[in-house]
């Protein structure tokens, strides 16, 4: 099955009355138990269900209309060339959603750098989703605009919702029940930061380093299970309220993705020097008594969650942190 087909079963009977212009807004996500590795390469059907946290005031804007010469995509007030690769991957993507062969103006902006492993497809492509939701008028449901997002980016369809959200793995080959929906539990007191360690490109973007995992990482048999232990221990701590619990599976959640990658070959290790530094000044500040995790995607940089109570605590220890949640 192909994503088109997915979009036409989506689109089927869907005429809304189309607007000159469509414009939306989607925030990031940080994963607390991880996507990692693809059953499905064409529509990113996952091999694992995931759990995230939505960063309400981090994201991407997005406002597309049509226009007569082909695409063009502006990033930040930057005209992009159509190689350039994020340009070239929103183009692929809204392939799906031309009716003719008309081009589509796209102006987006980030509020977190692309490509860093930051989350930034995830706002992107969902961002893009509800502005061409806009735009055709189409008024589709979440959990449609879920499915979308996922043809775009996988974890681009937790970016449609608020709070905690799980993504379900589904079974379906065509993914119809592989989409994100919203836990209903809020714990607001829970806190994301993050320590920039770079801003450079990836040196291997995600969707080669799950695929490069899953066919050569020993590791990887592992993986499916780990998660779903992760996952249950995750529902429980937070329906419990349990941080302790929380923190730690999910720092043990991300450092096994790490090291599913570490062991592919050739191996893909993305830390930096300082991403193991501030790994260790993580540590250092639990055996002091102050309750705090980390968390990492496919990049250098580290997230760290904590609590509202201990926010002096961790604002005096990283002195570098940018605040994402809370
Ligand atoms: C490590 O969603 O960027 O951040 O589906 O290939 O676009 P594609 O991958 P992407 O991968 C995210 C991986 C992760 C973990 C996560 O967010 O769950």
């Amino acid at each position: 099955m192909k994503k088109s087909d997915v979009v036409k079963e989506i689109l089927a009977g869907r005429r809304g009355s189309a607007n000159p212009v469509g414009q939306a807004e989607a925030p990031a996500n940080i994963a607390l138990c991880k996507y990692w590795g693809k059953r499905n390469e064409e529509l990113n059907l996952p091999i694992t269900s995931s759990l995230s946290l939505t960063l309400d005031h981090v994201g991407a804007r997005t406002e597309i209309s049509q226009c007569s010469s082909g695409d063009q995509i502006f990033l930040s007030g930057e005209r992009l060339d159509s190689d350039h690769p994020f340009a070239n991957r929103l183009s692929r993507y809204l392939d799906l959603f031309r009716q003719g062969d008309e081009g589509y103006c796209v102006k987006t902006e980030s509020s977190v750098p692309v490509a860093a492993g930051l989350a930034s497809s995830a706002s992107g492509f969902a961002a893009t989703v509800k502005a061409l939701d806009a735009l055709y008028g189409w008024k589709l449901g979440s959990r449609e605009l879920s499915i979308l997002a996922r043809l775009g980016s996988g974890s681009a369809c937790r970016s449609l919702y608020s709070g905690f959200v799980e993504w379900h793995v589904g079974e379906r080959e065509d993914g119809m029940d592989s989409y994100a929906e919203p836990l209903e539990l809020q714990w607001p007191e829970i806190r994301l930061g993050w320590i920039l360690v770079s801003t450079a490109h990836k040196p291997v973007g995600s969707r080669e380093a799950m695929r490069r995992t899953r066919e050569s990482s020993p590791l990887y048999q592992s993986w499916p299970a780990q998660v779903a232990r992760d996952l249950a221990e995750i529902k429980a701590a937070l329906s419990l309220r349990d941080f302790t619990r929380l923190g730690e599976t999910v720092e043990a959640n991300a450092l096994a993705m790490h090291a599913t990658m570490m062991a592919a070959q050739p191996a893909i290790l993305y830390w930096l020097p300082d991403t193991v530094a501030v790994l260790h000044q993580v540590a250092d500040a639990r055996r002091q008594g102050v309750s705090v995790y980390a968390t990492m995607d496919a990049g250098p940089n580290v997230k760290i969650l904590y609590q509202a109570r201990d926010q002096d605590r961790v604002v005096e220890r990283f002195p570098q942190i940018s605040f994402l949640c809370g």
